[in-house]
């Protein structure tokens, strides 16, 4: 209809349709994200001016705001089943891994997600866009590992009881909290940005994972000497990335490391390498679609 503001047809066409009590956490998790985007992009101070120029997209309005509601309502309980079934142990741990992996990682027709992350993202309240400002020049945004990627690292290192996982630059904790819930396995998260820290650890904690830490700080500043397998989804950049490939590269001549970095060779990679080249560690294999991961071990 001419004169329509544009939310009209996206609330209408993509929103208000359906019965929400057919839609698992993924489904729930990306109308959740459709209403949020709804709701950040339409100026609410400029609404009456919509409602007097298009008569009738006021009570479209209004049903978008008990629908938004409802969706928030419906993924609150969905979340809380699904949390609910998560026992602690190896057995509890190899179900939750199955039940988003067996989801599958094609890309959703109609956005870029894919039916695994949906159900992970969901379940942690993880919107899909960069969350925040950089913490540092050298730092990366934060944006969370893609469920195939988690599942390529679980895969890899397969982290059992007596290892300590590392995140190095932990972000909102979706690697992490996904690897501690998938295996019986301790998991350490560090990040530099505070506000990303309490989010993770508020997940953690209303999913009663015990066994999972998140720590506040500069990965420089940590004491890394417990790890034994190290997690990096390209959090930083040149010297951070240097000194931390350093710290590790010593870390790998005492006792034996994995490392899984992924990230571009320029101003990351390299300086893992350059470790390899040091005879500290040792390139036991690239991976991912374009070989930018770095698989390493202490040589
Ligand atoms: C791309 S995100 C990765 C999130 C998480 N590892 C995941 O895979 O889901 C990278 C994170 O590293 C953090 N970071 C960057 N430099 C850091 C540093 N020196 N110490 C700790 N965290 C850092 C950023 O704030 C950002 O949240």
């Amino acid at each position: 209809m001419p004169g329509e503001p544009w939310w009209v047809e996206r609330v209408s066409r993509r929103l208000l349709p359906g019965a929400l009590d057919a839609l698992d956490l993924g489904g729930l998790w990306r109308l959740s994200e459709g209403c949020r985007f709804v709701r950040d992009n339409v100026e609410e101070r400029l609404l009456s001016s919509d409602f007097e120029r298009a008569p009738g997209c006021e009570a479209v309005w209004r049903a978008f705001l008990a629908r938004a509601a409802e969706v928030h309502l419906a993924l609150e309980t969905e979340g809380a089943v699904v949390a609910a079934q998560r026992t602690g142990g190896p057995v509890g741990a190899r179900l939750f891994r199955e039940s988003w992996e067996s989801l599958g990682f094609t890309v959703n027709p109609q956005d870029s997600g894919t039916p695994a992350d949906d159900h992970l993202d969901g379940l942690y309240r993880l919107p899909r866009h960069s969350d925040g400002p950089q913490v540092h020049t050298d730092a990366s945004p934060n944006l969370s590992s893609r469920a195939e990627r988690i599942s390529d690292f679980l895969t890899v290192t397969q982290p059992g009881p007596k290892d300590v996982v590392i995140d190095l630059g932990s972000g909102s904790g979706k690697l992490a909290l996904t690897v501690s819930a998938s295996a019986a396995t301790r998991v350490v998260g560090i990040e530099l940005g505070e506000r990303f820290v309490e989010v993770a650890r508020a997940t953690a904690s209303s999913l009663s994972l015990p066994d999972v830490r998140f720590v506040h700080g500069d990965v420089r500043d940590a004491d890394l000497s417990a790890g034994t397998i190290f997690f990096l989804y390209h959090p930083f950049r040149g010297q951070v990335a240097k000194d931390v490939a350093a710290q590790l590269g010593a870390l790998a001549r005492r006792k034996p490391i994995v490392v899984y970095a992924g990230g571009p060779l320029d101003g990351f990679g390299e300086h893992f390498l350059g470790q390899v080249s040091a005879g500290a560690l040792a390139l036991s294999e690239r991976r991912g679609e374009f070989g930018q991961v770095l698989v390493l071990r202490s040589a």
